[in-house]
């Protein structure tokens, strides 16, 4: 037998393990090892009923994901599950799918193969290809409308979401859950349906017509994609596919979703949504910190400021079971603090996301005070106060007076150097950033800043925190704004030059929101606040290069009391429902900055707003790349997609400018510094080196990595 899947006889049943790890992933090998193992157990006389379970932590994770790079590359010719499914579903002695931990994609599909499927109460299954930009492409849009009904199949299948045991045993996907030991109850299960062969998966025509009405199914989930799929292809295809199989035959419905298949697959999408997959994995590795790094145990946390973002923090603390003081200056700011998690909590719970016992409980682990009482305590102490060098080095003084040796000194700060903050303490090996993104109880990316004496230890213990606060943690070097705030200076710069230049801010924020962000940037500086930049513009206006071009509009708006959402109006005027408008008080300043400056004013196309917003991205993410702010093209991207609402579809900004390719933008990037000057748009000399030599950014991170691995 295959060294991937063993068999064994338990008396009469006998026992298929599928043994890949760490997510038994359907790599080659391992569907032929399943094949051989039901064919060994239909030959032996002694076996009346078989059980294919997962060893491990999982069932199977679904079709080797690694391998769609080397199908598109002409390495391999395809994923050939469709007949080793047909077999398994063939087999004359009834199949028993024990499934616990994930069955997932192609994990749910060979599932389904199987005449009965029985769970643990914690298993999940679901269709997640979407999330990968393909659909299932082993029958998964075929036979899960035949199990679970066209509405279920249609929801699993374009939306991706797994569901749990027991909405799988509502649906019809599985027929017990299994109490205690799985494989005892499933073997158990198999003696009781021994010489029962129920009838095949893809026999099964009886749910195909739904009682609703198909029609109505169809054009409801193809609204809800378009809406909250935005722009993206797969959850669109996979409806085609789930359609296919209510109108054709189960072998012609089959071929119909390979199309679709492969046309998903060999999409760019499905590249960048594969490239979003593993970089989330990839950003973890950190190459000189060694995974046996000692780990702090972080039980109890402390932070300073109740603010925007010292509430959302002090929520990912008690959301992660972590109990956590939160210190504020004042009794009506840390009522106000206080108040604002209260409501967000009870937001969630008329929402129906969780109890009210559970927003107690959670309610119950954050303690509000306006004194450093319990901080010696803590084992991580995050401060989120204002943003200005010489508030946060007193406070730093403060906490590192208070705190215990081993304590973690935090701070949210999105722009100041943490190596300066660290220089206020007796210990700056245990000072690091931990710059959260607004709102920070929903975003999930955390920067984590490294400075210049931060310890390894202290880093492992963030990065591991991270994932425990349920973040995308990525590791920056110290820098003013770090990754993503550096960056998006460079971006927000542009959209402004071009608002001066001639097109009106909501041009420029349709143009991006056309492009796919979740929103423009002059929409999201009035989220955000406009008063936040001109702060930090006025604490580095020291830094400011004479004769380089700076914006003016979003100080002029602030001279006038504009900003953003939180006084009614900003770049916009909003109403009361939050709705923005254009203001031709906007208009005016914008016409009075240029002609004050001497701006030309012109006709700009949505062509250029792209370009000159997504390639300065491009240019600075080079940039920090080479002076190895970050680790890894992919650690911009996950920036990115985790903390500014890139489209994940796209890949990320680096990503991106690899699929456009790097010649290309660098050839604008060129034309832009002949027009705006070397001091804006100098190429970044990496992006040239990798232009010239036909390389893209992902191709540097491969070197590298293969570099360091030698
Ligand atoms: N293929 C290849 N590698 C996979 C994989 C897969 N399907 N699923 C996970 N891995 C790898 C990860 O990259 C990671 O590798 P690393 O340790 O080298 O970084 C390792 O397995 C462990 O994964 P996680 O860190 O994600 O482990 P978790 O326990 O946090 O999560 C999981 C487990 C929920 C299964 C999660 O890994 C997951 O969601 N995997 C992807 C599931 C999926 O998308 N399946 C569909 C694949 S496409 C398909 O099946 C097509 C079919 O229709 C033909
Ligand atoms: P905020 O103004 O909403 O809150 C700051 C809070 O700190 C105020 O409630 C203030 O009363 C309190 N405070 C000031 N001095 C204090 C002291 N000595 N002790 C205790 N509390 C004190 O500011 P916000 O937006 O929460 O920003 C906090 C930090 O987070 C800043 O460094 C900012 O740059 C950073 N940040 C902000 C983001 C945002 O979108 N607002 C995003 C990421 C980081």
């Amino acid at each position: 037998m295959s060294e991937l899947v063993d068999f064994t006889r338990h008396g009469e049943i006998g026992v298929v393990t599928i043994n890949n790890p760490p997510v038994n992933a359907l790599s080659p090998g391992v569907p032929e090892g399943i094949v051989a193992a039901i064919e060994a157990a239909e030959a032996d006389p002694e076996v009346r009923a078989i059980v294919v379970i997962g060893g491990g932590r999982t069932f199977i994770a679904g079709a080797d994901i690694k391998e769609f790079g080397k199908i598109t590359s002409g390495e391999r010719p395809r994923l050939s599950l469709y007949a080793a499914l047909n077999h398994i579903e063939d087999s004359k002695k009834p199949v028993v799918m024990a499934i616990h931990g994930t069955a997932f994609g192609g994990g749910l599909e060979v599932a389904m193969s199987g005449h009965y499927r029985v769970a643990a109460p914690t298993a999940q299954v679901g269709q997640p290809e979407v999330k990968l930009g393909i659909i299932p492409g082993a029958a998964g849009t075929q036979r899960l409308p035949r199990l679970a009904g066209v509405a279920k199949a249609v929801e699993m299948c374009a939306f991706g979401e797994p569901i749990d045991a027991k909405s799988a045993l509502a649906a019809g996907i599985v027929d017990k859950i299994i109490e205690g030991d799985l494989l005892t109850g499933a073997a158990e299960f198999a003696r009781g349906v021994a010489g029962n062969l129920a009838l095949k998966t893809r026999e099964r025509n009886e749910k195909l017509q739904d009682a609703s009405g198909n029609t109505a199914i169809f054009a409801l989930a193809r609204e809800q994609a378009r809406k909250t799929r935005r722009g993206q292809k797969a959850p669109l295809a996979a409806i085609d596919a789930v359609e296919a199989a209510t109108r054709l035959n189960f072998s012609d419905g089959c071929d119909r979703e390979a199309e679709i298949f492969r046309v998903c697959l060999f999409s760019t999408q499905s590249k960048a949504l594969i490239h979003g997959f593993f970089g989330e994995r990839a950003v973890s590795k950190i190459p000189d910190i060694p995974k046996d790094t000692k780990i702090y145990d972080i039980r109890r946390a402390a932070i300073i400021g109740a603010g925007t973002m010292g509430g959302g923090i002090a929520m990912n603390y008690a959301n992660a079971g972590i109990p956590v003081i939160v210190k504020e200056a004042a009794q009506d700011a840390l009522d106000r603090g206080l108040a604002i998690i209260r409501k967000n909590y009870e937001n969630s719970v008329k929402k129906g996301r969780f109890s009210q016992d559970l927003m107690d409980q959670r309610m119950a682990l954050i303690t509000p005070q306006l004194t450093y009482s319990g901080f010696e305590q803590a084992d991580i102490i995050v401060e989120a106060v204002f943003e200005g060098m010489a508030l946060k080095k007193q406070i730093f003084g403060e906490m590192d007076k208070i705190a215990k040796p081993d304590c973690i000194l935090a701070s949210n700060t999105s722009t100041l150097s943490i190596d300066e903050i660290a220089s206020a303490t007796s210990r700056p090996q245990m000072v690091i950033g931990h710059h959260f993104f607004s709102p920070a109880n929903v975003m999930r990316l955390l920067e984590i800043v490294r400075g210049a004496q931060t310890s390894k230890e202290v880093i492992a213990t963030s990065m591991a925190l991270a994932k425990k606060l349920n973040k995308v943690g990525v590791l920056a070097g110290n820098c003013r704004g770090f990754i993503g705030n550096r960056m998006i200076h460079c971006y927000g710069r542009e959209a402004q030059f071009l608002v001066e230049e001639g097109a009106a801010p909501e041009a420029v924020d349709h143009a991006i929101y056309e492009f796919g962000l979740a929103m423009g940037p002059l929409a999201m500086g009035d989220l955000a606040g406009l008063d936040v930049g001109w702060r930090i513009r006025k604490e580095f206006k020291h830094l400011e290069k004479p004769g380089v071009r700076v914006p003016h509009v979003a100080d002029e708006l602030c001279e006038l009391g504009r900003y953003g959402q939180k006084t009614g109006k900003g770049w916009y005027k909003y109403d009361e429902n939050r709705k923005p408008s254009p203001d031709p008080e906007v208009t005016a300043v914008i016409e009075k900055v240029a002609k004050q400056y001497g701006i030309e004013r012109r006709s700009i196309s949505n062509e250029e707003i792209i370009e000159r917003t997504i390639y300065a991205l491009v240019n600075e993410g080079a940039r920090i790349l080479e002076e190895g702010i970050a680790l890894r093209a992919v650690d911009i991207d996950i920036v990115y997609l985790n903390g500014y609402g890139f489209p994940a579809w796209r890949g990320g900004p680096m990503f991106y400018a690899d699929t456009v390719g790097l010649d290309k933008v660098l050839a604008k990037i060129e034309e832009f510094e002949k027009r705006h000057g070397s001091d804006l748009w100098a190429p970044a000399p990496l992006l040239k080196k990798l232009a010239a030599a036909g390389k893209t950014f992902e191709s540097w991170d491969k070197e590298k990595e293969s570099a360091a691995g030698a």
